[in-house]
């Protein structure tokens, strides 16, 4: 990307898939449709592209793997796009690997988590992301890479978080509305 004459270098942004999901396409497709995971890694690097990122698209078996990429992410401020599969029902690992969090973290999922079987109605790592996107098959993705634009976008122009604003007695937002930047989130 140029701005101003120069090249500034495309922020990294990892796009992390947990158990079965390198078998898109062939699982299940009445419930999770009938895009590859290949089709699913180039419209998250297409999508990226168009929002100026550097998107790696990356698919494990294994918890402790996604474990170790989330804290790669962690230690080097890369935002995140999280399907952690069936981990997210019942994984305080990879929880506790996501409280780490220091860039915008957004869990999605390609299909509608709450509508399912019970057990899929709980994420035990929602309260620790940035936010949750579910339902929308491929397009979950491309909703949480923009929201992950937007996020990075309202950061930059507000500048850096050192204190919160704090609610009115009422507990209302403060005129300039609530303020959904983290402290650490640059
Ligand atoms: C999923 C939903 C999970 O419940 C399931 O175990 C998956 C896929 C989704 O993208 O809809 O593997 O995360």
């Amino acid at each position: 990307m140029t701005v101003g004459g120069q090249t500034e270098t495309a922020r990294r942004v990892l796009v992390l898939n947990g158990p079965n999901l390198g078998r898109l396409g062939k699982r299940e497709p009445s419930v999770y449709g009938t895009a590859t995971y290949a089709d699913l890694a180039v419209t998250c690097r297409q999508v990226g592209r168009e929002l100026g990122f550097d998107v790696e698209v990356r698919q494990t078996e294994y918890e402790g793997e996604l474990i170790t990429w989330i804290h790669e992410a962690c230690d080097n401020a890369i935002p995140v796009v999280l399907n952690a599969g069936a981990f997210t029902h019942y994984s305080y690992a990879v929880m506790d690997a996501v409280k780490m969090r220091t860039a915008p973290l957004v869990e999605v999922h390609l299909s509608n988590i709450s509508a399912r079987e019970d057990f899929r109605h709980q994420s035990v790592i929602t309260g620790a992301a940035t936010g949750i996107i579910a339902g929308f098959g491929l397009h979950s993705y491309v909703l949480a890479l923009h929201a992950i634009a937007a996020q990075l976008a309202e950061s930059a122009q507000k500048g850096p978080l050192t204190v919160r604003p704090m609610a009115n007695t009422a507990g209302e937002p403060t005129a300039a509305g609530p303020d959904t930047r983290e402290p650490d989130v640059l």
